[in-house]
Order: structure tokens, then C-alpha cells, then sequence
């Protein structure tokens, strides 16, 4: 297992290039099931989810060519049963169950585990599913649902926090094919729904209100191959932000969408990030003291969860006191007690972390516990002194389109020390 080696203490500098979402390819990898002909996504991270995506399409018949930042799947001869273990060991997975079950009236999907930030079931998936007249059943770990062809139907999708994005994804692209109108209240509005709403309609899908809680579906008969781009990571545009702010650096990030963004470029304001964006483009620098900020995570276009741990951080480096409360996902603390070994002083109550922010960062070696918590344990050694150890980093190469490289050419004394 690959671990970083971090030199911390040097502010960032210079200019970075955004990859494409992966919380947008994954679903829209999964969109291509839909249909025999060929789709083509571009602005497409080389990521380990992204491939495993691709093995799973692989496992239930689909031809996938990955080529540079492109992928091409053909889906013409598919089965609706997967590789249990390939399935169940991503969670994004899951989003493949909407599309097999509409397709081919059949689908049996391992059932994802729960993770380290919570337990995550997959109620509101099934619901959805259900309203549009799937028979569904678990049984030894699957997921079987079954429908001769599914039917519009109106659904509500919210849950104990909220609307459900991945929920919405299946849902939507389950009601493509279904027979009559489906309208998704509650739906997530976030810019990755939007992103897969734009790709079926390219497909020939009659969608209208993605990124709106009421989205429309006008089922249709079949889809055709389609040809899209990818939107721009928000969270790694975030990461790279927060990071900048962190080291006191001057940092331009290039292929942004700030738009996407507005809950945390908002809250690195008010904090007193110097924050300017021109189109496409953000520079984020920041000139001496910062002040404590309170951030609650929210669903879209509240401040994300994904980048709640990297705003710790900063506030962890900010003096006074500031309340960090996580209303998404019942545990996405792991990263505090790591951080507490970097001499960071944060106390959990309930569902929030209070900071007490201002003490210097010391060089330890720490452990990624999940991805996001992995982002920030790397930002926290890049502004702490002496050198830090992040261990278990594939769980950053899950999300991070390679991170160190991109961290080293903003001037970071970051090294990948292999298979330790
Ligand atoms: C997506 O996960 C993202 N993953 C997550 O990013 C992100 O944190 C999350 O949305 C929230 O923004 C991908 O897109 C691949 P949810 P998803 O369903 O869709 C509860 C990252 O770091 N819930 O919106 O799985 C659930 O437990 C990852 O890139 C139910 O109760 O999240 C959670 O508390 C981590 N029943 C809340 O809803 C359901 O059926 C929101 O989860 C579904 C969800």
C-alpha cells in the first residue's frame, strides 16, 4: 500500500488543472447499460473507481475501452447479473440496478456494504424502484428486481437527510424506458444529477427539472449511443482551494466550474480567503490572518459533505473557535483523531466538531481512513511543520486524479513511497 510523504511548511504556488467529476463519470458509465449502442464520455479522471466502474460494465457483457481521458462503452449483449464481489466492494455501484432493471425487465446487484462515514443504506434506491413497478426482493446479498416494463409513477425521494443523489441518478435513469410520465420529488439537485440528466438526453431521454427538486421523465421506447463531456470536479476545485488557503499560497485553478461551488468559495470569503474568479478560472491566495468560520453540511447547494474534513483543517490553522457540524452522514469524524496527532485541538459533540484552531500543525504519521479524510490529512501535512506520513493513500486514488503530481507542481515537497 502507497503512502506520501509530506515535507510541509512551503506555501503553494502556481497553476493547477481541474480533472473531470467523479461523482458525475460513475453514474453516467452506468447510463451507457441503457442502450446497445456505442457511448462516449469524455473528461473521464483516471481514477481506481472509474476502472472498477469499467470492470463491472465488463462483467455484465459491455465492451469498455478506456483511451487517455475517453472512454467507450458498448453495452449491445448484456446480462443482468454482475460480479458480486467487484459490485458490492463499490458503493457507487449500485447506480447500475435502475438501468439493468429497465433494459431488461431483470436485475440482480450485490447489495453494497455500509462505509467508515456511515451506514448508507439503499432504501430510497429500492423505493423508487419499487413505485415504478419493480418487483424487488433481497435475498443472500442481492439486490433482485423485476418488471416486464416498468411504469411512470410520481415518487418522493427524500430521507432522514435529505434528498438521495446516487437515488436520484437510478431513478431517473430507470423511468427513461418506463412506460408513461415519472415526476422525482425531493430529487438531489446537485451538478453531478444535472450532469446525468444532460447525457440522457443526448441519449433520446425526455427529462426536464434536473438540478430543480422536481424532475419530469417521459418514458420513451429506446435509447441511442451518445457522445459527452464530463463536467469539472467540484470537490478536487474545493480541495485545491482549501489547500491553497492553507499553506498561505497563491494558487490558479484552471477548468473550474465556481458556479458549483458557491456554498465553500462563500465560506473561504468569510473566513478571509481572497477568492477571484474570472470564467472558468479561480485564483485563491490569502495574505495573514484568517478568521473562524461555522460550516454545516448540507445537500446541494448547501457546503458539501465531501468537503467538510478539508474545511477543518483550515479551521484547525485558523485561532479562535469554530463549530464544524456534519448533517449528512452519521459518521464523517474519522479524520479528527488523526489530526489530533498533528497537535490539532477538536472535540466532538454529537454531530458537531468544535475547533479550537491557531495551534501550529507538527509533521506525525497519520492514517486515510476514506477519501475526503485522506484530501485533508494530506493538506494538514502540507501546512504542517516537519514531515507527515499519510498511510493507506489508495483511498485518495480513489477520488485524486494524481494528486502528487499536481501537488509537486504547485511547489509541494510531496514523494509516493510504494507498496509499504
Ligand atoms: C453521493 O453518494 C456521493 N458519491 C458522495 O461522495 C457524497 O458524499 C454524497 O452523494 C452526498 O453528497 C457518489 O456520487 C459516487 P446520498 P450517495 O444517497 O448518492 C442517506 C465522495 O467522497 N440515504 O445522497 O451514496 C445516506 O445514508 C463520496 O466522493 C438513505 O438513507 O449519497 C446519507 O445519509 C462519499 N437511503 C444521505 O441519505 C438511501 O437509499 C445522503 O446520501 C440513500 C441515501
Amino acid at each position: 500500500m502507497d503512502s506520501f510523504l509530506i515535507k510541509g511548511g512551503r506555501p503553494l504556488e502556481g497553476d493547477v488543472h481541474i480533472s473531470g467529476a467523479k461523482n458525475s463519470v460513475l453514474p453516467i458509465m452506468a447510463a451507457a447499460l441503457l442502450t446497445s449502442e456505442k457511448c462516449v464520455i469524455r473528461r473521464v479522471p483516471d481514477l481506481s473507481d472509474v476502472r472498477f466502474m469499467g470492470q463491472i460494465l465488463e462483467s455484465l457483457g459491455a465492451k469498455v475501452k478506456f483511451d487517455g481521458d475517453t472512454v467507450t462503452i458498448q453495452a449491445s449483449e448484456i446480462k443482468g447479473v454482475g460480479d458480486y464481489e467487484l459490485i458490492r466492494k463499490m458503493r457507487g455501484s449500485i447506480c447500475i440496478l435502475g438501468p439493468l432493471t429497465s433494459r431488461l425487465g431483470e436485475a440482480m446487484v450485490s447489495l453494497p456494504g455500509g462505509c467508515v462515514i456511515g451506514a448508507r443504506p439503499v432504501d430510497l434506491h429500492l423505493k423508487g424502484l419499487a413505485a415504478l413497478g419493480a418487483k424487488i426482493q433481497i435475498n443472500n446479498g442481492y439486490v433482485h428486481a423485476a418488471a416486464r416494463r416498468l411504469k411512470g409513477a410520481e415518487v418522493f425521494l427524500g430521507g432522514r437527510s435529505g434528498p438521495t443523489v446516487l437515488g436520484t441518478g437510478n431513478v431517473m435513469m430507470a423511468a427513461t424506458l418506463a412506460d408513461g410520465v415519472t415526476k422525482i420529488e425531493s430529487a438531489a439537485c446537485e451538478p453531478e444529477v444535472v450532469d446525468l440528466a444532460d447525457f440522457l438526453n443526448a441519449m433520446g431521454a425526455r427529462i426536464t427539472g434536473a438540478g430543480s427538486p422536481t424532475i419530469t421523465i417521459t418514458g420513451v421506447q429506446s435509447l441511442h449511443g451518445a457522445e459527452h463531456e464530463a463536467i469539472p470536479d467540484r470537490i478536487e476545485t474545493a480541495t485545491f482551494a482549501i489547500a491553497a488557503a492553507a499553506t498561505q499560497g497563491h494558487v490558479t485553478i484552471h477548468g473550474s466550474r465556481p458556479e458549483h461551488l458557491h456554498a465553500v468559495l462563500d465560506k473561504l470569503k468569510e473566513a478571509g480567503v481572497k477568492v477571484a474568479r474570472s470564467g472558468a478560472t479561480l485564483k485563491i491566495s490569502r495574505h495573514g490572518k484568517l478568521k473562524p468560520v461555522d460550516v454545516t453540511t448540507l445537500p446541494y447547494s448547501g457546503f458539501p459533505t465531501d468537503v467538510q474534513a478539508q474545511m477543518m483543517v483550515l479551521m484547525a490553522l485558523t485561532p479562535g473557535i469554530s463549530v464544524i457540524t456534519e448533517r449528512i452522514f452519521e459518521s464523517r469524524f474519522m479524520h479528527v483523531s488523526e489530526l489530533a496527532r498533528l497537535g490539532a485541538e477538536i472535540a466532538i459533540e454529537g454531530p458537531s466538531a468544535i475547533v479550537k484552531g491557531g495551534r501550529p500543525l507538527s509533521g506525525a504519521p497519520v492514517m486515510a481512513s476514506d477519501l475526503r479524510a485522506s484530501a485533508a490529512l494530506v493538506i494538514a501535512g502540507l501546512a504542517a511543520g516537519g514531515a507527515t506520513q499519510v498511510n493507506r493513500v489508495y483511498h485518495i486514488d480513489r477520488g485524486y486524479e494524481k494528486i502528487d503530481d499536481k501537488l509537486r507542481q504547485l511547489g509541494a515537497n510531496i514523494q509516493r513511497l510504494e507498496g509499504l
